[in-house]
């Protein structure tokens, strides 16, 4: 080979399209080092449509050669072994694939807890870590009960509960592949948490201090404007009907008695929701406020019972 490339590649002849599969990593050739790999499978995610591609390729490198991003840099002459290019060449084609980050690492940080995450749960969204913040700021003293709905990987639940330890959680999810991933998470991370499988409230008796839900928003109609990434999330956790308001005006609906006075409802929901909330809220005397993201865009309602006239 002529190219400059030599003992870069890692690919064997299954390898994905992209500037990998040029070259081959076989008999005779030196084995690749971990700048000249990490360099090729930066190039190879960026092909893919992958704008962090160098940032992901390093996550995935220092994840599977357990170090620390800066030791990719201060070792980048380290030979790797077969073992280790193989390794690495699965996660990075998985990541090729349009897989979510997430789920080839294994694991998402969340409010600084780190999560074990895969197909069969949402990857908790950094918007949602601010929903949380809300939540914390606004609970009273006391040993009061939190109520997540939906709870996926137990993200908002497990969350809450480290931030106040004092309060009582409960969690509850449609899906058990899920709820099967919140409790071995609550257990790694020595969280008392209640989970169990639940239709939205059903079953739950009030009151709560606080009843969190971040439950699926995107209409069927946007389907087509999302991300590759998402087809890998399961669609129950994503998709509510034609305007994706159903299951949040359903639990609207079954909210006052579920609030405890100045007890209040913390929804997350997509950006052009807001008013739609609102008129859901009104006529269950509820009173809502849209709250914006970080960025700006409005996405979360604080909803609580309306003062008595
Ligand atoms: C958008 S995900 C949020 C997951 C997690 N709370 C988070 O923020 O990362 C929505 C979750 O709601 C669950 N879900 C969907 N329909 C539900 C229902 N009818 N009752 C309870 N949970 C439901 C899904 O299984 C999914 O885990």
């Amino acid at each position: 080979m002529a190219n400059g490339l030599e003992g870069m590649c890692y690919a064997a002849p299954d390898c994905p399209p992209g500037p990998v599969e040029r070259d081959c990593y076989g008999a005779g050739m030196t084995l690749p080092t971990l700048m000249s790999l990490l360099t090729r499978s930066a190039e190879f995610l960026l092909s893919k449509g992958i704008a962090n591609g160098r940032r992901e390729a390093e996550w995935i490198f220092a994840e599977s050669l357990q170090l620390t991003r800066l030791d990719l840099y201060t070792r980048f002459d380290m030979p790797l072994e077969d073992d280790q290019v193989a390794r690495l060449r699965g996660l990075v084609t998985r990541r090729g694939r349009r897989e979510p980050l997430a789920y080839v690492l294994g694991t998402q940080e969340f409010h600084g807890l780190r999560l074990r995450v895969g197909p069969g749960v949402l990857v908790p969204r950094p918007e949602t870590e601010e929903l949380v913040d809300h939540v914390v700021q606004a609970l009273p003293a006391g040993a009061v009960r939190v109520f997540d709905i939906g709870t996926g990987s137990g993200a908002i639940a497990l969350a809450v509960k480290r931030a106040r330890a004092d309060c009582t959680v409960e969690a509850v999810d449609v899906s058990a592949e899920a709820l099967a991933i919140a409790r071995a998470n609550a257990v790694a991370l020595e969280l008392d948490v209640a989970f169990r499988q639940a239709h939205l409230a059903t079953g739950a008796v009030g009151p709560y201090a606080a009843v969190v839900a971040n439950l699926p928003y995107i209409g069927s109609d946007e389907r087509g404007d999302c991300d590759p990434e998402l087809a890998f999330e399961p669609a129950e956790a994503l998709f509510s009907g034609q305007d994706g308001l159903p299951l949040i005006a359903e639990l609207i609906a079954a909210a006052p008695p579920l609030l405890s006075p100045g007890g209040l409802l913390w929804l997350e929901h997509g950006w052009k929701q807001g008013a739609a909330i609102m008129a859901l809220c009104a006529p269950m005397r509820l009173d809502c406020t849209i709250i914006p993201d970080l960025a700006g865009r409005e996405r979360f309602a604080r909803i609580s019972h309306m003062a008595a006239p």
